[in-house]
């Protein structure tokens, strides 16, 4: 939409860990960009890694602006649910974000919208922000061979959540294609993509509350495609797998989104 809008969200970067690491990798990582991140009002950065690590990852990080994310709850704050992890512990932890609705959760784990949404209200009301990932329709895909974000899978996620809410709240858009593929969708598709959440999120509350919801890609995000896909206006930064399992490559990701404009000519080497 509009680059002055744009100007005002505040870049975010999301590693998101998967469960690829084990404790003592997790403490190198911190211990190796805890004092390199800027301050969270010029990029704002998270990771989010498996539950048993968050409040060891809290305390590492009590005096670095980076933020601590769950890659996914339960949407009862208790109860007999054995295996599951509640929003209300996730908040007493110290976590602030949540993942919900990733492509492989959907995929392998029965995700629903429905549950998407029950998760993404029980984070909301337990005080946890929710990161919501929708993906896309591999049909629509193959027959137009362009993003086409399930814009019902965004309006699905946010039944039920309000005004005061939506402002809490991030969308990532994620191509199932490009998640783990070493494919990254364009610069354009994923800006015609995050174009057309922006555009659902203004139908459902107002334009100007859409402005202010940030939008991130991901699939397959490097410190090679990240300055042009950051770049695009109706993307506020980027929720990486694999690229930030390497802590260098996470500050470069995150030195990129200090300012995607800024042409860099050796990117592997900063
Ligand atoms: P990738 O993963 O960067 O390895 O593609 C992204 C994700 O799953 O969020």
């Amino acid at each position: 939409m509009s680059k002055i809008h744009k100007e005002r969200r505040i870049p975010f970067v999301v590693a998101n860990w998967k469960i690829n690491k084990l404790q003592s990798d997790v403490m190198d990582f911190l211990e190796k960009v805890n004092e390199k991140v800027p301050g969270e009002k010029v990029v704002e950065t998270g990771i989010a890694a498996q539950d048993l690590f968050l409040a060891d990852m809290v305390r590492a990080t009590a005096d670095s602006p980076i933020h601590i994310v769950a890659e996914n709850v339960h949407w009862e704050d208790n109860g007999a649910y054995t295996g599951e992890t509640s929003p209300k512990a996730l908040k007493d932890v110290g976590a602030k974000y949540v993942l919900i609705g990733h492509f492989e959760r959907r995929k392998f784990f029965n995700e629903t919208d429905s549950t998407v949404n029950l998760k993404v209200t029980a984070a909301l009301r337990n005080g946890l922000r929710p990161i919501i990932d929708v993906d896309e329709d591999m049909s629509t895909y193959a027959q137009f061979m362009d993003a086409q974000p399930s814009v019902a899978q965004v309006s699905a996620a946010l039944a039920g959540v309000s005004v005061d809410q939506i402002r809490k709240v991030t969308i990532a858009y994620e191509p199932t294609w490009a998640i783990g593929s070493g494919e990254a969708a364009s610069a354009d598709q994923a800006q015609k993509a995050a174009y057309l959440i922006r555009q659902t999120l203004a139908k459902l509350y107002s334009p100007v509350i859409a402005e202010q919801v940030r939008i991130l890609y991901g699939g397959s995000v490097t410190p090679n495609n990240a300055r042009e896909i950051m770049s695009q206006e109706d993307i506020d930064g980027v929720l990486v797998g694999t690229a930030a399992l390497d802590p260098d490559k996470f500050l470069q990701l995150v030195e990129i989104a200090k300012d995607p404009s800024v042409p860099n000519f050796d990117i592997d080497h900063v």
